[in-house]
């Protein structure tokens, strides 16, 4: 058989992972001829292609990036967009495509499924674990460990300076890295976007640890925000940008100057960024990449066309890529409620 493979979307650790685990089945037990497309769906819409054998993928586990590069190209916003993403794959007589994505890619597979018949199966990536149906996507726990680690090592610069150390973390529009990370890492705060923070309250958990004679660490997603109102207060210092709702980063800084302007405690923010989507992927994100390459592979010579293999309580499962992509998955409420007994 005849099968395309693109990785698109941000790049996380364990994407080479899967398509190493793809290839290697695909070859050995049925025999598949490959066709990797560069930079996500850019590289189907121009015919961009990149050998994909077993020489290719070898080395690669432990590898991060993407060997097939990656771009957030939407061929449904194109010129003529979808029409050269049909004429590539006829080209190259493509009989079934592994799409590796995050929402977005996921998205735009789910579309070419439904709407052109395109025989396809996804894989869920992306360190922001923002998915659903499915219990993790591949780079998130690399990310995790990443944060935490971070998280341990502010602890002891934190205690040495007396300081409020903030750490600004990806995500989205989930808090699922701040919410394990923080969990992970003993934080005395966590925000997320899914509940506005009151900047009082953190001013309080904050005060709170400081009487207990410990520094205080705040793990806030890129994407959390202050509850509107208390905000809009007379005295509040505005967030920066004409429209914080869709503002990704900054909010950290923000933060770290209103607590130290409203507790005159010194703080300092660090802003993770990259790092998180950087370098080797965690035994975990090896594990489940390995294992979501070996399953796409059979989904496709099963021709579940439409499917996207899923982590559901340690198995393996097929779930549909318009169900998982139709909506985000977003922390749960009684989750947060849960860390929040480490709060202050
Ligand atoms: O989706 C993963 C992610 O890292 C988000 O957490 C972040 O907001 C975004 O990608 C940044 O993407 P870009 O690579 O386009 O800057």
């Amino acid at each position: 058989m005849r099968v395309g493979v693109l990785t698109g979307g941000s790049d996380c650790p364990g994407l080479n992972a899967a398509l190493r685990a793809v290839v290697r089945k695909g070859v050995q037990e049925y025999g598949d001829e490959f066709v990797g497309f560069r930079d996500g769906w850019r590289g189907v819409m121009r015919d961009e292609t990149v050998t994909l054998d077993i020489p290719a993928v070898r080395g690669t586990l432990p590898r991060g990036g993407t060997i097939l590069g990656s771009s957030r190209t939407n061929p449904f916003q194109e010129d003529e967009g979808v029409e050269r993403v049909l004429g590539t794959l006829a080209r190259h007589e493509v009989e079934g495509l592994i799409v590796v994505g995050g929402t977005a890619t996921l998205g735009i597979a789910a579309r070419f499924a439904e709407e052109h018949g395109v025989p396809l199966v996804g894989v869920p990536k992306t360190i922001d674990n923002d998915i659903s149906l499915t219990d993790y996507t591949v780079g998130f726990d690399t990310a995790v460990g990443i944060v935490t680690e971070t998280i341990d090592r502010l602890h002891t610069t934190a205690e040495s300076h007396k300081r409020v150390l903030v750490v600004e973390v990806m995500g989205r529009s989930a808090g699922w890295i701040a919410l394990h990370a923080g969990l992970a890492g003993g934080a005395n705060c966590i925000l997320v976007p899914e509940q506005p923070f009151s900047v009082q309250r953190v001013c309080e958990w904050v005060e709170s640890r400081f009487r207990a004679t410990y520094a205080p660490i705040v793990v806030i997603a890129d994407s959390a925000l202050p509850d509107p109102a208390e905000i809009a207060l007379p005295g509040a210092t505005p967030l920066p940008g004409s429209d914080s709702r869709v503002r990704l980063s900054g909010v950290g800084e923000w933060l770290g100057k209103e607590i130290e302007r409203r507790t005159g405690k010194e703080s300092r923010t660090t802003v993770l960024g990259y790092i998180q989507r950087g370098g080797s992927p965690s035994p975990f994100d090896r594990w489940l990449a390995t294992r979501f390459g070996l399953h796409a592979i059979d989904a496709v010579h099963e021709a579940d066309w439409g499917a996207m293999v899923a982590l559901q309580n340690t198995r393996i499962t097929r779930v549909r890529l318009v169900d998982a992509t139709a909506s985000l998955k977003t922390v749960d409420p009684e989750l947060y409620r849960e860390a929040s007994v480490f709060f202050g």
